[in-house]
């Protein structure tokens, strides 16, 4: 019986990000004077509804569950060990299934993530971003450097067997040695997992704007592939591998609900704008949490669209995600073709040479500085 993994949508934050264009809401975006707890007070309700169509269309067995958003650990435990123990009843639920939560570090506590933990929570990731203030202040986030330190010790407190937490490089403004100071805080908390992110600027954004109208500069490239390199150093000098372009761990500590998207496997996204992706049909939910959860009480559909991969999509996917992964691809995979368009990029030091006399194109650190440059050569 085929797995399939979980992904949970929590659309809602206290305050939105800057930087940030996912599709979450503050309880003002939402309602009038709303609080979260009024605005949220029925989601579950919803994704406990959409869970019982999920059954009708997959069955087997969970490897992972990921609550992303959005804010999640701004809900309350028991509301999201709702959904977990859904899951549980209706599906065959490994005992060791990673389930993540994603964290703003100043919404928790160690009470708080206790009862996370008792909700059947045993990852947890934190977004940190930087240890700078001023790096911090620009990305409009509201914790403070202290507070990330304060939520690793209150996990490990709580018992949590993996920590991350996930970093943002080439914010405006922010040097090399800034970088230095927030990846050196980041492997002091001693957490068995990073992610490193370079600044996307989205469309819409008040990043956007604030760069529009000439308030801040992005950074150059070179910067931003001094900072990717200086990330991938520091890490492996502290025990941690790379396993995907921005994601470092100590073994055994990758994340397996990530590595289920990368190897395209089955999985099913719940929520408002969740996109999911059964055995080669890919669709995705209504944008908007009002929507969703209406359509959902009235029983309507909650698909915005939905399409039916070729041959060819899911064999060229297959490669844009595995390229960025260290396990690379098997050069068999590839056609003669693509193996000789991409021969070069060996001499040049951007393949290694070991792992390709071995039969299979792994990036070095270069080379994941041009992966999509790579993958253009293989998919044209
Ligand atoms: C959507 S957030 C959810 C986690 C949680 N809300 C938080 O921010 O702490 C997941 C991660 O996406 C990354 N992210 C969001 N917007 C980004 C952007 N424009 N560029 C790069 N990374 C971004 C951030 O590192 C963030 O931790
Ligand atoms: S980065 Fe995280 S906390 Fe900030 S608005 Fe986006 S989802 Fe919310």
């Amino acid at each position: 019986m085929k797995e399939t993994s979980f992904y949970v949508h929590i659309p809602y934050c206290v305050k939105r990000c800057g930087y940030c264009d996912f599709n979450t809401y503050t309880p003002t975006e939402l309602r009038d004077g709303g609080t979260l707890e009024t605005v949220s007070g029925d989601y579950i309700d919803a994704v406990l509804r959409e869970l019982e169509i999920a059954h009708t269309q997959s069955s087997g067995s969970v490897p992972t569950i990921f609550f992303g958003g959005g804010t999640p650990s701004l809900l309350k435990a028991k509301d999201l060990g709702r959904v977990i123990s859904t899951i549980k009843e209706k599906w065959n639920v490994a005992p060791d299934c990673e389930i993540t939560l994603e964290a703003n570090p100043d919404s928790v506590d160690v009470a708080k993530l206790q009862e996370f933990k008792a909700a059947g929570f045993n990852r947890i990731s934190f977004g940190m971003q930087s240890a700078v203030p001023h790096v911090l202040a620009t990305l409009d986030r509201t914790h403070n450097p202290d507070n990330v330190e304060r939520a690793v010790r209150a996990a490990r407190t709580a018992g949590y067997e993996s920590v991350s937490v996930d970093l943002i490089y080439g914010t405006p403004g922010e040097s090399l040695d800034d970088w230095r100071t927030s990846v050196s805080a980041a492997l002091s908390l001693g957490v068995d997992h990073i992610s490193a992110y370079a600044l996307i600027v989205e469309t819409g954004t008040k990043l956007a704007a604030q760069i529009k109208r000439g308030d801040l500069t992005m950074p150059d490239d070179d910067l931003m592939a001094d900072m990717y390199l200086l990330v991938d150093e520091m890490a492996q000098n502290a025990g941690m591998s790379w396993y995907e372009l921005s994601n470092w761990s100590k073994p055994g500590h990758e994340s397996r609900h990530n590595i289920a998207y990368w190897r395209n496997a089955n999985w099913w996204g719940l929520g408002p704008g969740a996109h999911s992706h059964l055995d080669g049909v890919r669709w995705w939910n209504v944008k908007h949490p009002t929507a969703y959860k209406s359509a959902l009480f009235a029983g309507n559909s909650i698909e915005q669209e939905r399409e039916v991969l070729t041959e060819q999509q899911l064999k060229d996917e297959a490669i844009m995600l595995a390229i960025r992964m260290r396990d690379g691809i098997s050069l068999n995979k590839l056609n003669k073709d693509q193996v000789s368009r991409i021969s070069g990029y060996c001499q040049s030091g951007h393949l290694d040479q070991a792992q390709w006399s071995n039969g299979t194109l792994q990036l070095t650190a270069q080379g994941r500085l041009i992966a999509d440059r790579i993958v253009r050569e293989l998919v044209v």
